[in-house]
């Protein structure tokens, strides 16, 4: 290698990474993105929630995986899944730089998985293209580029076994987030809106992409874990095949509409959407949308209960923080889309920010579902209207 290197280790390897803080010249230089091969650090709790959901899929399937990561940088997050995973048997890794290249094989070898996993030099595209053929394809893809996974869905997707498993990661969050509307118009085919659950409205936005762009191929998502954490989102479902599966995706998109006055909120299907108008049922006002988006479940209860049981099992250097994520998603993996932030109603009513606790509890002495989100750490998931929640803020201020 013709730059500095040094050793980390993460999970069970140990891998050779440029040495980020040689390539960093100004404090505002985003190191990773610097350096000649990629590598993030901090991104060692979404590598560490993909060796457990990799592990918790293959104990469901029970059967030996073939897995694939097409954009792998330093080939940390392949090289886990080779070392770390149960099941495992070949993990293709690719990365288009020359430079990844050579640094993946090195990596290869330092933990001794030659013939486990495999080092390509080739574009994502071409590298999948190549394995979409019967008895080529892959059991498990996992695309974690730089910004959006979006160019590469159509051939992950042609390149991925009946039922097999797809995960993706997406950092461009800004336009996910409805900072920057037509980039998200473009990259994921709906609208994104600036709301305090926007990164619930990412999460749906990049499953609703997934969604349609399966159905293009007659296959139907189901979603088995999604988060949304620091600068990214994450999403993982199994794609079956089929033009029943495919039509029962679609009928779970929909739209979110939000009124900025009052923070009411509900959720419609496209043909709600066209006789439904757009003022809002509680105050009157102009409501504002996004979508089309995923409307439906964003986790299996199933899927997450074996995920819990592999965080007993596997080193995790993030363990303290994928179970605080776990956690938090046990609670709201039936409970409704969109949640209110405390801070953002009391804002509102002119109240200081009480116990999160406490409105829950009350919430739910009122016969509602009402949960903690992963989402936001003051963030509500609940059945009740905005105007029941403003009453609970009310009644739990005024007994203070
Ligand atoms: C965000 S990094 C990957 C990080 C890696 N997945 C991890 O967990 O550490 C994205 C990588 O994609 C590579 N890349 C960009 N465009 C590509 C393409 N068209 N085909 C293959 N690799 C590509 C870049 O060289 C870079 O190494
Ligand atoms: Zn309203």
């Amino acid at each position: 290698m013709d730059f500095p290197l040094e050793v980390v280790s993460e999970g069970e390897v140990e891998v050779y990474v440029p040495r980020l803080e040689f390539f960093k010249k100004q404090p505002q230089d985003y190191a990773p993105c610097m350096a000649p091969v990629f590598y993030n650090p901090a991104m060692e709790l979404n590598r560490d929630i993909a060796v457990i959901a990799l592990q918790a899929y293959q104990r469901m399937v029970n059967r030996e995986l073939a897995v694939c990561e097409p954009l792998a940088g330093c080939g940390i997050r392949g090289i886990r899944f080779g070392r770390e995973v149960e099941g495992v048997k070949t993990v293709v890794i690719g990365d288009i730089s020359l430079k990844a290249y050579r640094l993946m094989r090195y990596n290869i070898a330092v933990n001794r998985l030659e013939g486990r996993v495999i080092a390509k030099r080739a574009d994502a595209t071409s590298l999948l293209a190549c394995h979409s053929g019967p008895r080529r394809r892959f059991d498990v893809i996992d695309v974690d580029p730089f910004g959006s996974p979006a160019p590469f869905l159509d051939s992950s997707i042609k390149a991925l076994r009946n039922g097999g498993l797809i995960a993706l990661t997406a950092t461009d969050t800004a336009p996910l987030c409805g900072v920057h509307v037509k980039a998200c118009m473009r990259k994921y085919g709906g609208r994104p809106l600036r709301t305090e659950y926007c990164h619930e409205l990412a999460v749906r936005l990049l499953m609703g992409l997934l969604s349609v762009t399966a159905a293009r191929h007659e296959m139907g998502i189901k979603p088995l874990f999604s988060h949304s954490t620091d600068h990214y989102v994450r999403v993982y479902a199994v794609l079956k095949h089929g033009a029943e599966m495919a039509d029962k995706t679609l009928s779970q998109m929909g739209y979110v509409l939000h009124c900025f006055n009052c923070f009411h909120r509900e959720t419609v299907c496209e043909s709600t959407l066209l006789q439904h108008g757009i003022s809002c049922p509680e105050c009157g006002s102009k409501m504002d949308y996004a979508g089309p988006l995923w409307l439906g479940c964003l986790w299996d209860r199933e899927f997450h209960a074996l995920m819990m049981e592999e965080t007993g099992r596997k080193k995790l250097g993030c363990m303290k923080r994928v179970m605080q994520i776990l956690k938090l998603i046990r609670e709201e993996i039936n409970a409704p889309p969109t949640y209110f932030v405390l801070d953002k109603i009391c804002d509102n009513l002119g109240l200081s920010i009480p116990s999160k606790t406490k409105i829950i509890e009350m919430l739910k002495s009122w016969g509602f579902v009402a949960t903690s989100t992963h989402f936001h750490p003051r963030g509500i998931r609940t059945n009740a209207s905005a105007a029941q929640v403003k009453q609970a803020l009310l009644k739990v201020s005024s007994s203070k």
